[in-house]
């Protein structure tokens, strides 16, 4: 591929052509270490997404957001970048993303990249040098070196935690053995946290949102979002801080930096899109970040983190739209990503509302009762007004996998917490295709080896050939409700009006007579009239919508 060919005012073909795409688009997160295996390595990789490409497009998305594919040590899956410029040799390499990228668009799906710019991999040629150069050298400041507090500089430079447990600094031992300075890294040692009040990083990232950008991707998805800037007091924590004031999180000066981004990602068309990993309870604040010169949409976490409750998700779909239209955002839909625990497990549990300080294991979980749930939530936020975000296997309803020997288990959150968090790999399992036992069609026929991460014995009902050929099964009932997204006009962006069925049931109603109705109470309800059903998550019982089911109508 030319990457001339795709640049900025060159015209997407035919079904991508609209710079519009984004506000109502079905977005599909890859994985790659755990999407397809292609070379046999027991490690996902591109050639195992381009082999795949015709199973996206038939389940009917608009693009892929792939999480990084960039050459890293891992340590944090990946969201240690060594170099953004190339590809980790386990995935194949640049040649092949490019590929990858415009092998996409023929099937009229766009790609969207992850960005981190909160920090870089301690193996990126910058921390390196850093390392190399020594205390008070410019190589330094690119980074948030400080000498320890203490007699001896023994004590961290300050008290802040790593997200990941923990404190956030680690002590530098220099080549003689003796320990020097302290680095910030507000996740895992590997993952030392950027300055960005030096020219440098801000320089940095604008030409590796341009390198992308040149070749074709359309979309960035920008990690940590709301923790990049920094108050180079580097102050502790308070109890309460005044918005856009918290030394770390959330920041005023973020949306400066957002705005020049906004400023390249326009140069290249206004199809061209960023999107902010931003977990903030402030739901105003939060918003800031949509207005329109700052970021173009951002990951809706507060309705993926309610309980599976109608008074509560109605709350947060209120408080969403009522946000995002102050700004002229869409809004976004998220059930699941690569940091979460699966719907499926999530829903079918007493507690059904997500955080990652609950995690546990030994959690107990009705898996029947989760996935009915999790089918009727996803005709739930696929009705909504606004783009959807849908991760790798949630299509086909895989729950969590709790029971990964311990020694096995790679998200640092996991050792970070000491061992009490679960961590993250139970929804990061490589993908069942085919067939009844491991590897499920996720490597090579005839591969014996083990995958990364080891698949349960009892997937074979899991796999996308199975779920292909049973109209009951969540593959079957995401490619309904995916290609009727398409199909109807009402569905994607615009806007809603309630309807009421009562406190326990979520009724709306979208353009064109589409309504959207589900039932929360503990028995069936009464539809409203309609002149035909669209799509059901589970049989009507007796013309009437059973518990925890949704139903897509059309009544005019
Ligand atoms: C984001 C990613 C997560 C990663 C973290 C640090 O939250 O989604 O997977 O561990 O950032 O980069």
């Amino acid at each position: 591929m030319s990457t001339t060919e795709l640049r900025s005012d060159t015209p997407a073909p035919g079904a991508v052509a609209d710079v519009d795409w984004w506000r109502g688009a079905a977005i599909y997160q890859v994985y790659p270490r755990s999407f397809a295996d292609q070379n046999g390595d027991g490690t996902g990789d591109l050639a195992g997404v381009r082999a795949r490409l015709p199973y996206l497009r038939d389940l009917g998305i608009d693009a892929i957001w792939f999480t990084p594919w960039y050459p890293s040590p891992m340590a944090d899956g990946g969201y240690d970048v060594a170099d953004y410029r190339s590809i980790d040799p386990l995935f194949g390499d640049l040649a092949e993303a490019e590929r990858l990228i415009s092998e996409a668009l023929e099937f009229g799906i766009r790609t969207i990249i992850d960005v981190v710019p909160n920090h870089v991999s301690d193996q990126h040629a910058w921390f390196r040098a850093a390392l190399v150069a020594g205390p008070d050298s410019p190589e330094r400041e690119r980074f948030w070196f400080r000498d320890g507090r203490g007699e001896h500089g023994e004590l961290p430079p300050n008290g802040w935690e790593s997200e990941f447990g923990g404190q956030a600094w680690s002590r530098v031992i220099g080549a003689d053995g003796v320990p020097e300075q302290w680095y910030l890294h507000l996740f895992a040692p590997g993952q030392p946290d950027l300055n960005w009040g030096h020219p440098d990083v801000l320089r940095e990232h604008e030409e590796i949102l341009r390198f992308w950008f040149d070749r074709g991707v359309c979309g960035i998805r920008i990690d940590s979002a709301a923790l990049v800037a920094k108050d180079a007091d580097l102050p502790e924590v308070a109890d309460e801080h005044h918005p856009g004031n918290h030394p770390y999180v959330d920041r005023d000066e973020l949306q400066g930096i957002y705005r020049s981004w906004r400023v390249i990602a326009e140069s290249y068309g206004p199809e061209r899109v960023l999107i902010g990993e931003i977990w903030l309870p402030d739901a105003e604040r939060f918003a800031r970040y949509l207005r329109p010169d700052v970021l173009h949409s951002a990951f809706n976490f507060d309705f993926m983190a309610s309980p599976w409750d109608a008074t509560a998700l109605r709350a947060s779909i209120e408080q969403t739209l009522d946000v995002h239209a102050k700004v002229g955002a869409p809004a976004t839909w998220v059930l699941s990503n690569h940091d979460v625990t699966r719907p499926v497990t999530r829903y079918g549990r007493v507690d059904t509302s997500f955080s990652f300080d609950a995690k546990r294991f030994g959690t107990p979980t009705d898996l029947a009762l989760g996935t009915r749930r999790a089918r009727a939530a996803a005709l739930l936020a696929m009705a909504l007004p606004g783009a959807y975000y849908l991760y790798q296997g949630e299509e086909l309803g895989l729950p969590e996998v709790e029971d990964l020997p311990l020694h096995l288990i790679d998200d640092p959150m996991h050792a970070r917490s000491g061992g009490v968090d679960p961590g993250r790999d139970g929804c990061r399992i490589p993908l069942p295709w085919s067939g009844n036992r491991p590897p499920y069609g996720f490597s090579p026929n005839g591969h014996r080896g083990e995958t990364w991460l080891p698949q349960p014995a009892d997937w074979a009902a899991f796999t996308a050939q199975a779920q292909a050929m049973d109209a009951a099964s969540m593959l079957s009932l995401y490619r309904d409700a995916l290609r009727l997204r398409r199909d109807l006009p009402a569905l994607g962006s615009g806007s809603l009006s309630w309807r009421d069925l009562g406190p326990d049931v979520l009724a709306f109603a979208r353009d064109d007579g589409f309504v959207s109705v589900t039932n929360f109470s503990g028995g069936p309800v009464d539809l409203p009239a309609f002149d035909r059903i669209w799509l059901t998550s589970a049989p009507l019982e007796g013309g009437r919508l059973p518990a925890d089911a949704s139903a897509w109508l059309e009544s005019t």
